[in-house]
């Protein structure tokens, strides 16, 4: 998927992606992908469109339910709505590109289980999780959650710690957590 492609979908999916700093996340998790895939290869047709389709269904649930969906204390069923609206949406957004209907197939159907899925089929649904997860991992990430589910930061960071050993699909993706965490450690106030 060349560059200009990648400009032309985030400007399909900025309209849906104006709550809950999707659109900083989206970009952040981008990115992640951009290098998981350079490292563990897997097609950029399918893992870039993915990733910047998945969370436009959040746009479809009542803001007030959002911070009920993810994070300490969540109820799946929530998080499961954005999984299904997104995959409606995504539909349409995808209309607007010429692909064929094996990989807006494929496509959709990363976006339709990216959050609630435990066993991704392929490596681009690996990738597409994996940066997913990473943006919590990430500097900003930790910032902005810290603030939103208003948690200490100490303890946010140790429960990070603990879980990167159970989120991610890919050794590849473990590691560039752990250096994100190392990130915001030497940013912090001793968080180890
Ligand atoms: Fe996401």
């Amino acid at each position: 998927m060349d560059e200009r492609t990648v400009a032309l979908l985030f400007k399909l999916a900025a309209p849906y992606l104006t709550v809950r700093f999707n659109r900083e996340h989206t970009e952040i998790a981008l990115a992640f992908a951009r290098e998981l895939q350079e490292k563990l290869g897997g097609d950029r047709g399918i893992i870039f469109p993915a990733v910047i389709l998945h969370d436009v269904g959040w746009s479809a649930v009542p803001e007030e339910l959002h911070l009920k969906a993810f994070g300490p204390g969540s109820d799946p069923g929530i998080n499961r709505v954005h999984e299904v609206e997104g995959v409606k949406i995504a539909a349409k957004i995808l209309q607007e590109l010429s692909l064929e209907a094996a990989v807006r197939e494929e496509i959709l159907r990363i976006v339709g289980s990216h959050d609630s899925g435990w066993q991704p089929l392929t490596l681009e649904e690996k990738i597409v999780k994996d940066a997913d997860k990473l943006f919590r991992f990430s500097p900003r990430g930790f910032a902005i959650d810290v603030a939103r589910f208003n948690v200490d930061a100490g303890e946010y960071w140790h429960y990070l710690n603990g879980m990167k050993e159970k989120w991610f699909f890919t050794l590849a993706g473990k590691e560039m957590a752990a250096r994100e965490l190392e990130k915001i450690a030497q940013g912090g106030k001793g968080y180890k």
